[in-house]
C-alpha cells in the first residue's frame, strides 16, 4: 500500500476517532499499577472464545488452503515448491491464507500478494522470511508488543493476534489499526489505539499484517526471524514515508 492511500484511510478513519491524539509515541502506553490486576480478568474470558473458535474453525481451515496450494503449486518452479511445502499452514491458519491460500506473488519493490491481492509472505526452506515479514517483527515489536505480547501471542492487556488473524481479514485489520477498536475483546476498558496518524505505524501497515500473517499460519516461527535478502528499495520507501 503506498503512503497517498494510507494517508487518505488514515484521514478517514481518523476524523471519528480522538484516541490517537491522547496517544503519544505508543512506545510506552503499557497501563502500569491499577489497571493490570483488571485486566487479569478479561484475559480468562478470552480464553473461552478462543477456545470458541477454535472449535468452529478446523472445518474450513482443513480444506481451503491445500486446495488453493495444489492448483498454485504446478505453475511455479521447483524452488518455489519446496518453499510452497515449508509455507503449509498449520491448523488455525489466518482468514485471508484460509480463503485464498498463501502462494506469493511478488510485486512492486519485492513485496508478495496472494492470489486475491493481500499482502504475504515468503519463507524459504531455511526458515528465512522475506524482508517485508522481517522488517514487520521490527515494528511489531517497537510498536504493537507492549500490549499485544511477543511473537504476537496476546497478554493480559490485548488479544493474541495469531488468533485475531484467524477471522480478520487485511482489510478488517487495516480499519482497526487506522481507527482503533474498543471494547470488542473484553467489556469495561479494553481500548486499541487509532495509529492512523502515527508514521511509524502507518508507514509499515503492511510490514506488520505480513509478519502477523506468517505467525497465524503457524509458517513464522517465534522470536526474530532471518531475512533472505535486505530490499534498499523498499527499505528507502519507508523512510520516504517516513519523511527520512
Ligand atoms: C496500548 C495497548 C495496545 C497497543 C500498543 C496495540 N494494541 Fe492492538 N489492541 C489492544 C487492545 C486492548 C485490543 C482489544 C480492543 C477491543 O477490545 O476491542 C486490541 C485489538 C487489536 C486488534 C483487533 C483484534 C481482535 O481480535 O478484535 C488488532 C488487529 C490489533 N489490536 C493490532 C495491533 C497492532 C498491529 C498494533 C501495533 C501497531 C497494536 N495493535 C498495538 C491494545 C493495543
Amino acid at each position: 500500500m503506498n503512503s497517498k492511500l494510507i494517508a487518505i484511510m488514515g484521514a478517514a478513519l481518523l476524523s471519528a476517532s480522538t484516541l490517537a491524539i491522547a496517544q503519544d509515541s505508543g512506545t510506552t502506553v503499557v497501563p502500569a499499577g491499577e489497571a493490570a490486576p483488571a485486566a487479569a480478568a478479561p484475559a480468562a474470558e478470552t480464553g473461552g472464545a478462543a477456545a470458541a473458535t477454535a472449535t468452529a474453525a478446523p472445518a474450513a481451515a482443513d480444506k481451503a488452503p491445500e486446495a488453493a496450494a495444489a492448483e498454485t503449486a504446478p505453475a511455479s518452479g521447483d524452488a518455489e515448491m519446496a518453499s510452497a511445502e515449508h509455507m503449509k499452514p498449520d491448523a488455525h491458519p489466518s482468514k485471508d491464507t484460509a480463503t485464498e491460500g498463501n502462494a506469493p506473488t511478488e510485486g512492486d519493490l519485492g513485496k508478495n500478494a496472494d492470489p486475491a491481492g493481500n499482502p504475504t509472505y515468503v519463507v524459504a526452506p531455511d526458515g528465512k522470511v522475506d524482508w517485508y515479514a522481517w522488517r514487520g517483527y521490527k515494528k511489531y515489536m517497537a510498536n504493537c508488543m507492549q500490549c499485544h505480547g511477543p511473537d504476537g501471542m496476546g497478554s493480559s492487556f490485548a488479544p493474541n493476534l495469531t488468533e485475531s488473524l484467524q477471522d480478520l481479514t487485511y482489510y478488517d485489520y487495516a480499519g482497526i489499526v487506522v481507527g482503533g477498536q474498543q471494547n470488542k475483546w473484553s467489556a469495561g476498558n479494553s481500548i486499541m489505539p487509532a495509529w492512523g496518524e502515527d508514521p511509524n505505524v502507518m508507514c509499515s501497515l503492511d510490514s506488520i499484517y505480513i509478519y502477523l500473517r506468517g505467525r497465524a499460519d503457524g509458517t513464522i516461527e517465534r522470536g526474530e526471524p532471518k531475512r533472505i535478502a535486505n530490499n534498499k528499495e523498499a527499505q528507502q520507501e519507508e523512510y520516504d514515508c517516513l519523511g527520512f
